[in-house]
This record gives structure tokens, sequence and C-alpha cells, in this order.
């Protein structure tokens, strides 16, 4: 189904971080589907630590509310975590925390990544409970990225497409549950 707006959510605020080519890798994959996408990347953002969360702002800043209509608008989320000591950067949880009904009720999907071999799955376990938490459910199948200094080049292809074939199981099942929330959702929620 075109038409499908997925806000993906980088999660490193380092200046020199890999992930600007981990989120140029799933926006091109996730534009070939015919998806709208707009990336959060939290360096950019640039939120400081949460004080009230965007509910409690009595007048948000633009950066709050210009984020708060990219989730809000989306239909589903692709979450991309580097693994920090066994967990997702604390950017992305920080991002995360300041909104909650804007990700209710949609789908969201699991790109986790290391340059170490295990490709940053015990992030991508945490993150899979807090998108729970979060009322975005995370479909079964994560990307899990090994290596990923070596893995990519700077515009976001990988070496030998090795990526881009494991991809497509990922982005069929997204994109199955991202149809049926949405036909769903138009029937209404529970709260
Ligand atoms: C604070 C910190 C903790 C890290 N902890 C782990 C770890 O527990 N396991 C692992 O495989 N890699 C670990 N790494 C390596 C990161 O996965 C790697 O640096 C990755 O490129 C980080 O993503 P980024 O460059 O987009 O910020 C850590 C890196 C940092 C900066």
């Amino acid at each position: 189904m075109e038409n499908m707006k997925i806000a993906i959510i980088s999660g490193s605020s380092r200046s020199n971080r890999e992930g600007k080519k981990i989120s140029l890798f799933i926006e091109k994959l996730a534009s070939a589907k015919g998806w709208q996408t707009t990336v959060l990347d939290p360096w950019a953002i640039d939120f400081p630590l949460l004080d009230k969360t965007y509910e409690e702002m009595e007048n948000p800043e633009k950066k709050f509310t210009s984020v708060h209509d990219t989730l809000s608008d989306a239909d589903g989320f692709i979450l991309l975590a580097a693994e920090y000591n066994h967990s997702i950067p604390p950017a992305l949880k920080n991002l995360l925390d300041y909104y909650r009904t804007e990700y209710f009720f949609k789908p969201s999907a699991i790109v986790c990544y290391s340059t170490g071999p295990f490709g940053g799955i015990r992030a991508g376990e945490h993150l899979r409970s807090i998108c729970s938490s979060l009322g975005m459910p995370a479909i079964t199948t994560m990307l899990p990225i090994s290596k990923v200094k070596e893995s990519f080049n700077e515009d976001g292809a990988s070496i030998g497409g090795v990526y881009e074939r494991r991809a497509s199981k990922f982005f069929n099942e997204f994109e199955w549950y991202l149809e049926a929330l949405k036909n769903q959702r138009t029937k209404g929620v529970p709260y």
C-alpha cells in the first residue's frame, strides 16, 4: 500500500555517528516501497534531557511541535538503535519519552547495529519492550547489522548488497502490519 507515512527515528547523537549511513539505507528502502519518509535525527533535533513531556508543555518550542507533527502523522515507526553498553543510546530513549499518544496503535520495526559481531541485538531486545510500553508494538523480525563500520559505504549502500537482501522479509512484514493497523484504526481505537 502506498501513501504510508513512516517516521525513521535514528538513535545516535554522536557527531561522527555510523547511524547516518543506516538511516540513509533505511530511507532508501522505505522510499522504494512508495512510502513517504521523515528522518528524526537526535543529533540534529538536539532535545535537552527530559523536563516536561510534550503533553505537559504550555508553549512548546517549534522543535518539539515539529517532531510531534511528524510522529502524529506517521502510520508507523522504524527505530534505529546502536548498542551502547548492552542497551539503546540515551538520546533515542530521551526523544521517545517526550511523546506518548502519538505512537498509539501503530506498528514499529527495529533496526539495531553495532561495531561488533552481534549486530546490537541486546539493544534491539530492550527497545522491543520500550516499544510495547509506548503503545507501538514491534514486529517480530528485527534487522540486526553487525560490523557496521565495514558493512556500509557513506551513501548507505551495504557492501555486496548483503543487507538490501536481508531487509526484504523485515520490510514485507512491516508493510503487512502497517496496512492491518491502518485499516483497523479507521474503525476507531480503544482509547
Ligand atoms: C558508549 C558506547 C557504548 C557501546 N557499547 C557497545 C556494546 O555494548 N556492544 C557493542 O557491540 N558495541 C558497543 N558500542 C559500539 C557501538 O555499537 C558503535 O560505536 C556504533 O557505531 C554506535 O553507533 P553510532 O555510531 O551511530 O553512535 C558502544 C559505543 C559507545 C559509544
